[in-house]
């Protein structure tokens, strides 16, 4: 569905896109684990600039290919986040429920303001309110796998982003 070379350059739109909103600033990423990891590890490189990183572990979807809207933090910041500029960094946001309530948590931990990153975003599925600040690519509805997204934990070492058919 997206080659290498396209997640390449999009990826490095990207970090210059942040780079220029965070000019003077040194922004804290916090990337969702496991699906954001591939993408936040060459985010992280295209950002000119100090940045600091963190995880978060979230369990949304478990076996199920459906958001339940549940959310529970099986591993919260290794930080504080109070008085800094917070990045999260989704692989994709399918409902939204997962990066809303995300959004919710950081922005009551007293950070300085929080933005929201997703390489991907499926088209005509959110139900949850909520503007992302950086997408990478709108896709089709249809269930993804590869550079850092799984299906049932594999084919996240996958370079490129392809559909998933098979069991
Ligand atoms: P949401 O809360 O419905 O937006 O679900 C977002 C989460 O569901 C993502 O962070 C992924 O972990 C997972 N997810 C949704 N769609 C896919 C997909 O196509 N492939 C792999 N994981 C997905």
């Amino acid at each position: 569905m997206i080659t290498e070379s396209e997640i390449q350059e999009r990826v490095r739109q990207l970090g210059q896109q942040i780079t220029n909103d965070m000019a003077g600033e040194i922004p804290v990423l916090v990337g969702i684990l496991k699906g954001s990891v591939v993408f936040v590890a060459d985010l992280m490189r295209e950002i000119a600039g100090p940045v600091d990183l963190d995880f978060l572990a979230v369990s949304s979807y478990g076996q199920e290919t459906k958001s339940t809207g549940v959310v529970k933090i099986l591993k919260d910041l290794d930080n504080e986040v109070s008085g800094r500029h917070v990045i999260i960094v989704e692989d994709i946001v399918d409902s939204g429920l997962t990066l809303r309530y995300l959004n919710d948590y950081m922005a009551g931990r007293q950070p300085a303001s929080v933005r929201t990153c997703t390489l991907l975003r499926r088209q005509g599925t959110q139900t949850a309110d909520l503007e992302i600040d950086y997408v990478g690519f709108d896709i089709p509805p249809a269930f993804v796998i590869g550079y850092g997204l799984d299906a049932r934990q594999r084919y996240r070492n996958l370079r490129y982003i392809a559909e998933y058919t098979g069991q």
